[in-house]
């Protein structure tokens, strides 16, 4: 068993995680002056260190270099490479996929940006002209990330994503004083002067992701929204199902100061689910015929019954799907369950007759930030949406690797690092 994650690691160990397509687009290449840079790097399970790295230098035409204003650490997806358990990263990788700068250097063939524009990056990598990106599916270009081990592992493959894995296409993280951004057209979004870089950093994965969520969930003016996790996802999540009128948002959470941001920021009901054995009985007990939409926002790491945890432990499987079982139960028949929660492999015990037995549609999917940054802005200017509440520390660059424990131990109320270079 562990099939997956063996059949990864095999086929990097004989070296086709890369291909020729990917050399271009996602290999680190020195620039020519030989100059280095501090980034956060992958120094093995549950360890991260700074470290001088080669400084990118333009590989493509289509490519820009920027120079980062602000960074910060994945609260989720960053916790699950921290904990050791995504295969196809070596040490000395470098991670992150949250960041804004300044353009530095551009391609000649990049169009919309110059030297001196602000802009956030978006965390997925597309290239805007292949038969996906055409249809603005942007997290499965074609292009930007040929990892072999993909397309046997799950007979195709995703775009390129910053920081994440030989499997995502082996692209240097954003974590770094300098970030080289592929097809800058598509994967910049221009900051205007009124939205700092404390507010526009976070458009490159949490505000776009968990109004993903909320999409993938068709979530409705006037419907009940049930969501697994409080964590910045869960949170905007509840908030944007607030924005499109949700009549109740019931968050479900464990973490205490999570809790009661929940409840005391946005008004959410929230299960404590240390308190709460029955998590979907609760629910039940509080809308009878279910919630219409059910969000996981935890994560394939997140065990709740002793089964899973047995088969995690001893290689049976590699996600739990506890959390999804109580989705499942919980939602109303003809309900909708969003996937925005990162899982990877496979599952035992999945419980699939739920899905049949009571009509549910369930979706999936890493977010094409690219889709949603216009709407973002509007709702930041608006102030509906405000990321500034989230970010429970400021940190300087040489506190990230400790940051990066406090988030996965979710020690001392840590939710969100807001990191200026
Ligand atoms: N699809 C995408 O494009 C995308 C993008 C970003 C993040 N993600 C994923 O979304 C998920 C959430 O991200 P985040 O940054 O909020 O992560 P996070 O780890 O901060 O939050 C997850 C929360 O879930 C809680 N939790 C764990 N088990 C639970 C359970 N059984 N019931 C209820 N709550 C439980 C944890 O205590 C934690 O607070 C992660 O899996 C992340 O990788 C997906
Ligand atoms: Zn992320
Ligand atoms: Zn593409």
């Amino acid at each position: 068993m562990n099939e997956i994650r063996n059949t990864a690691t095999n086929l990097m160990d004989k070296n086709l995680g890369r291909n020729p397509v990917s050399e271009t687009y996602g290999q680190p290449v020195q620039d020519p002056s030989g100059a280095t840079m501090k980034a956060v790097v992958f120094d093995g399970s549950k360890s991260v260190k700074i470290q001088q790295v080669p400084k990118p230098t333009i590989t493509h035409p289509k490519d820009v270099i920027i120079k980062t204003t602000a960074c910060t650490i994945c609260s989720g997806s960053d916790s699950h490479m921290f904990s050791g358990e995504i295969p196809g990263i070596d040490k000395g990788a470098v991670l992150g996929h949250e960041s804004c700068g300044i353009v530095a250097e551009r391609g000649p063939e990049v169009k919309d940006l110059f030297v001196g524009d602000r802009v956030v990056i978006a965390f997925d990598i597309a290239c805007g002209s292949c038969s996906f990106c055409k249809r603005r599916e942007f997290v499965a270009c074609d292009t930007t990330n040929d990892s072999k081990i993909m397309d046997v592992n799950y007979g195709a493959h995703h775009s390129a994503i910053f920081g994440y894995t030989k499997q995502l296409g082996d692209v240097p993280g954003c974590q770094a004083e300098y970030i080289r951004v592929p097809f800058a057209d598509v994967n910049c979004y221009k900051l205007p002067e009124d939205i700092p870089d404390i507010k526009g950093l976070y458009m490159s994965d949490v505000l776009c992701t968990s109004l993903h969520a909320c999409e993938l969930g068709n979530v409705k003016e006037g419907n009940t929204v049930a969501i697994w996790g409080m964590g910045p996802i869960g949170l905007f999540a509840g908030r944007w199902a607030q924005l499109i009128g949700a009549k109740r948002v019931i968050g479900i959470e464990s973490v205490p100061e999570r809790i009661k941001i929940a409840s005391s920021r946005f008004g959410f009901e929230v299960i404590n689910r240390n308190e709460v054995k029955d998590v979907p009985k609760k629910i039940l007990s509080m809308i009878p015929n279910g919630p219409d939409v059910a969000i996981d926002a935890t994560g394939f790491r997140f065990t709740t019954s002793m089964l899973q945890k047995v088969e995690r432990a001893v290689g049976l499987e590699t996600d739990s799907s506890d959390v999804l079982l109580e989705c499942f139960q919980s939602v109303r028949k003809y309900g909708n369950v969003s996937i925005i929660a990162d899982y990877v492999g496979t599952s035992n015990q999945f419980p699939i007759g739920h899905i049949m037995m009571k009509h549910l549609t369930v979706r999936s999917g890493q977010c094409p930030c690219q889709n949603y940054f216009d709407r973002v802005l509007e709702a930041l200017r608006s102030g509906k949406i405000n990321p500034e509440w989230m970010i429970t520390h400021k940190v300087k660059f040489d506190e990230l690797p400790d940051a990066y424990g406090k988030l996965f131990y979710k020690k001392d109320g840590y939710l969100k690092v807001f990191c200026e270079l």
